[in-house]
């Protein structure tokens, strides 16, 4: 696997069998820290509470703890990837990136043994676990944030299926925001069926948009609507 060094100087990868970059060439610390974890508000919360959909690399995590550990607040985080990287990989893409550095060695080590792990330390509780969104149970109204990021849904179409995004959504407290990089029409669709107010935010980069989608107090997906589908 190749890495490529991104606008801000971070590196990422890009994946050869989704044919595209784990984050966008224009900065991928950049985009962990305004998308992720300013977008969704994280970087405000005391103690925040969030679910990722593609843990990846660790950078969207490393920016949120960064942020969240300079207000002395606490970062919880469970993190869910099916097909993580080879931690030699690993090492070489957060040793140029520069985020949380003692936190990012002790994620190696704990990435190493390749079994789902709890890793605690200054500011964070943080749990991995290797499996898909699909097979993953998580815990009802609890994360403050869904950061989905399993690549973008022409990509990844799977990933993006209403089962999915309605087992994201019922992760969400009420008032709870999901944040991604892609504004397709169908995704926003898709969450506003699961009671979500999707808006459209300007973007950073080669991106116009973001989109940032708040659960709406009280409401929630009960029963699976119609799935609308990409042209
Ligand atoms: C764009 S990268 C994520 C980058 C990451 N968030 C970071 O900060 O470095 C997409 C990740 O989503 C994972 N993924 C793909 N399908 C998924 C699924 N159905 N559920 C959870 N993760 C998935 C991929 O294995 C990949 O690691």
């Amino acid at each position: 696997m190749d890495l490529l060094t991104t606008g801000d100087g971070s590196p990422t990868l890009v994946s050869p069998r989704y044919r595209e970059g784990y984050h966008p060439r224009e900065g991928a610390r950049t985009q962990a820290e305004r998308l992720f974890a300013t977008l969704s508000g994280v970087s405000r919360l005391p103690d925040p509470r969030v679910i990722e959909v593609g843990f990846g690399l660790g950078i969207n995590f490393l920016a949120s703890l960064q942020t969240v550990r300079a207000r002395g607040g606490t970062l919880f985080y469970l993190g869910l990837e099916p097909e993580p990287v080879p931690v030699a990989v690993l090492d070489r893409v957060l040793s140029g990136c520069r985020l949380a550095a003692g936190e990012a060695e002790r994620l190696l080590l704990a990435w190493e043994r390749g079994l789902d792990f709890v890793l605690t330390g200054e500011g964070y509780l943080l749990e991995v676990r290797f499996v898909s969104l699909d097979r993953a149970e998580l815990p009802p109204g609890w994360a403050d944030a869904v950061y989905y990021d399993p690549f973008s849904p022409k990509a990844n179409p799977a990933a993006w299926s209403l089962a999915n995004l309605a087992k994201a959504v019922q992760a969400l407290r009420p008032g709870g925001v999901l944040v991604s990089y892609t504004v397709a029409g169908w995704v926003r669709r898709n969450l506003t069926r699961l009671g979500l107010v999707p808006d459209r935010v300007p973007a950073y980069g080669g991106k116009r948009h973001w989109l940032r989608a708040r659960l709406v107090s009280g409401s929630g997906p009960e029963r699976p609507p119609g799935e609308h589908k990409p042209a």
